[in-house]
């Protein structure tokens, strides 16, 4: 450090300082996270745009959990397809 230009070390200080606040941004910006290990077994939960998305990521955690969980899609065709992707995730 000692052999480096002023310029050079400003630059670094200035990339070591933005490391933890563009994770605390992105950490702030993510919002509350929910974590649960609650068992579902025995419970039947619906989820409504479940062939994507949060909607599928949804049906796994609930089906990982026991639960016995139904897909309401608009589109049949693309909830089979999701729902025996699900399924081969989750074997
Ligand atoms: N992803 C994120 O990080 C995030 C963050 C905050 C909020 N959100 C919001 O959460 C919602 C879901 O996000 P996502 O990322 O899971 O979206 P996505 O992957 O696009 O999934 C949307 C789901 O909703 C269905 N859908 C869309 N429009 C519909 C309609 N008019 N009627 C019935 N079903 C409809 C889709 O069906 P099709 O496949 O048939 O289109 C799909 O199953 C969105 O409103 C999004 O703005 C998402």
């Amino acid at each position: 450090m000692s052999n480096m230009s002023p310029m050079m070390q400003g630059a670094l200080t200035a990339a070591v300082g933005a490391v933890p606040i563009y994770y605390g941004m992105r950490t702030f910006m993510r919002g509350p996270t929910y974590r649960s290990s609650k068992r579902l077994d025995g419970q039947t939960v619906v989820v409504t745009g479940a062939n994507s998305g949060i909607g599928q990521e949804t049906v796994k955690e609930l089906c990982r959990r026991g639960a016995r969980v139904l897909l309401l899609c608009r589109n049949q065709s693309k909830g089979i397809e999701a729902a025996e992707q699900i399924e081969m995730e989750l074997k």
